[in-house]
């Protein structure tokens, strides 16, 4: 799994390193922001938190990442890119193979945010993106600590070109889960 604060790279490196490793990508922001924009009766009560950059109340969460998972789970893995974003989303995971934190000074965040043109109802607004970066250091950073002790953390310095941040992450993978020769 990918954690790391908004504007790290999770988005960008995820798919990539899933298709290397031959699994799903499963990125939870995209699958909650598809909901939101199909109009269903999940969609509309998901897109107010989205907008305001609030973590999405488990139940609704749930909802999304248990049917990726259970479809993700028959392809033998995935690779899972913005959950668990809590302890108590770890928790309900359970063991992951290898956690790849994903590291970024929040002004370099701030920048790339401000910087993106994909129209995320939650890049529009700078005081949004604050917000988003408080929620990740009060409720997802705590996570580090929980991957740490469990031996599955790998830091990777997120501040430098996408190439060598992707190089950093396939070796990474490599020490984590050695592949067979050919
Ligand atoms: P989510 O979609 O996960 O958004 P996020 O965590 O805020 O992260 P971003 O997608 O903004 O950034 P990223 O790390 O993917 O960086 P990216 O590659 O795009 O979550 C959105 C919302 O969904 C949450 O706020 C919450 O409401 C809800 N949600 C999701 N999961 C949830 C959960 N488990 N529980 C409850 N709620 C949940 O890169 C950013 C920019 O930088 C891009 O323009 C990119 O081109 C550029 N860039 C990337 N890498 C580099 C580099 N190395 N150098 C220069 N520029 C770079």
């Amino acid at each position: 799994m990918l954690l790391g604060a908004p504007g790290s790279g999770k988005g960008t490196q995820g798919p990539r390193l899933a298709q290397r490793v031959g699994v799903p990508y499963l990125s939870t922001g995209d699958l909650l922001r598809r909901e939101a924009a199909a109009g269903t009766d999940l969609g509309a009560r998901v897109a107010p938190y989205l907008a305001e950059g609030e973590l999405v109340p488990d139940d609704l969460t749930l909802e999304v990442v248990d049917r990726a998972l259970a479809g993700a789970g028959a392809e033998g893995g995935f690779v899972l890119d913005g959950f668990p974003r809590t302890v108590a989303q770890a928790d309900r995971l359970g063991d992951v193979d290898v956690v790849l934190h994903l590291a970024l000074p929040d002004d370099v965040a701030r920048l790339r945010l401000a910087a993106r043109d994909e129209g995320r109802a939650d890049d529009a607004d700078p005081e949004v993106i604050e917000h988003r970066l408080r929620v990740y250091h009060d409720q997802t950073a705590p996570l580090l600590d929980h991957y740490a002790k469990r031996g599955t953390l790998v830091s990777v310095d997120a501040d430098r070109p996408p190439a060598e941040v992707m190089a950093e992450l396939d070796a990474a993978l490599d020490a984590a889960a050695p592949r067979a020769p050919g």
